[in-house]
């Protein structure tokens, strides 16, 4: 089976052709330079710049696959959650491509489709579910922090997400309090390589509750404390990489102790992790580091793979039809379809 897939929930235009579980091309156009200069994501600039990529990105990444669009079997894109108007400009887009097609058409959760991502590896990636056991997939992005069992493909059930902040939101903000640009997780990771993660003791919110939530404001709010008294600190860099590692330490710590938790209390023998802050070294080390003295598998998303990119989408699109999920062409766009 051979599927384009579109992704535009957030600010990375992506097409992505898939066939048999094998990704023949990934493109993604990011917008990270556009909405630098505004401290986040401006709904309309992401739409707009969507509209402008879609058939560029389509069109190369179909060139680049060495794929027509007569050999199309169905095309699938991001149907939610995500922001509104920049979901609409892909979903009704790709919609459009397979009206004219006359080929059928899948929407997909975007939440769903991260699951999937940490079982595509390689160059040229491909998705290897011979592997598969059921596990504990923890979902970390700037939009969402969440903790879903898989139980089987295509099964799975919400152990918990983030009551407030999400993971990277945090990063984010704190270090537009220290004046780094948007996004400022990468940079907040950079400075943290040269600072004492043990310099500061910042609270771990949530990491003793007995749910599987996460909550990162009250984080936030007391790196704000710390540094309004203790502005000075923001012209020493040692201090500025020492603050980064130790809030970075914080956030990693409640990530990695939760998920591995959550993995034990359900039974399972196998941990995935992917979106935006997976890319972090940090949490894959920390990650890695616990889940080999605990005796977990662990599979980590690729770090190309754990930002927003279409491969996922196309790649569980497939899966679906495969297993008889029905295609529709009249589905409207869901920003907040959350997952269950
Ligand atoms: O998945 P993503 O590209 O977009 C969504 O939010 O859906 O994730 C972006 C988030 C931002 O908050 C960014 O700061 C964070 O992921 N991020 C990182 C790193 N790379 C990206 N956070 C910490 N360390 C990183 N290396
Ligand atoms: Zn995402």
């Amino acid at each position: 089976m051979t599927l384009l897939a579109i992704e535009t929930s957030c600010d990375e235009t992506s097409a992505a052709v898939v066939r048999d579980g094998k990704v023949l091309c990934n493109i993604v156009a990011s917008q990270i330079q556009l909405h630098a200069e505004y401290g986040g994501v401006v709904p309309e600039l992401a739409a707009r710049e969507h509209l402008k990529n879609f058939l560029p990105v389509a069109h190369a990444a179909l060139d680049q696959a060495g794929v027509s669009s007569a050999q199309l079997d169905a095309v699938a894109a991001t149907q939610g959650p995500g922001l509104g108007i920049a979901l609409l400009v892909g979903f009704k887009a790709a919609q459009a491509v397979a009206f004219a097609l006359n080929k059928p058409f899948i929407g997909i959760n975007h939440h769903e489709a991260h699951l999937y991502s940490p079982w595509i590896a390689g160059q040229p990636p491909v998705a290897d579910f011979s592997k598969f056991q059921p596990n504990v997939s923890l979902i970390v992005s700037g939009g969402h922090t969440l903790l879903v069992l898989v139980k089987s493909e295509l099964q799975h059930r919400v152990l918990g997400g983030t009551i407030d902040d999400a993971a990277g939101e945090c990063f984010d903000k704190t270090g537009k309090l220290m004046g780094l640009p948007y996004p400022a997780g990468p940079l907040i990771e950079q400075l943290a390589e040269q600072g004492n993660p043990a310099a500061h003791d910042f609270p771990r919110p949530l990491i003793h509750d007995a749910s599987d939530d996460f909550s990162f404001s009250g984080l936030k709010t007391s790196v704000r404390y710390f540094i309004r008294d203790h502005s000075a600190l923001l012209d020493d860099r040692k201090k500025v990489c020492d603050l980064c590692a130790s809030v970075q330490a914080a956030i990693v710590e409640v990530l990695v102790k939760k998920t591995l938790r959550a993995a034990k209390r359900n039974g399972v023998r196998c941990v995935t992790a992917s979106g935006g802050v997976t890319c972090n070294s940090t949490l894959r080390n920390e990650m890695t580091r616990a889940c080999e003295r605990e005796g977990f598998a662990l599979h980590l998303a690729e770090k190309s793979l754990c930002t927003d990119n279409a491969a996922m989408i196309g790649i569980l699109a497939e899966r679906k039809l495969l297993a008889h999920v029905p295609p529709s062409l009249d589905e409207e766009i869901k920003p907040g379809w959350v997952l269950a």
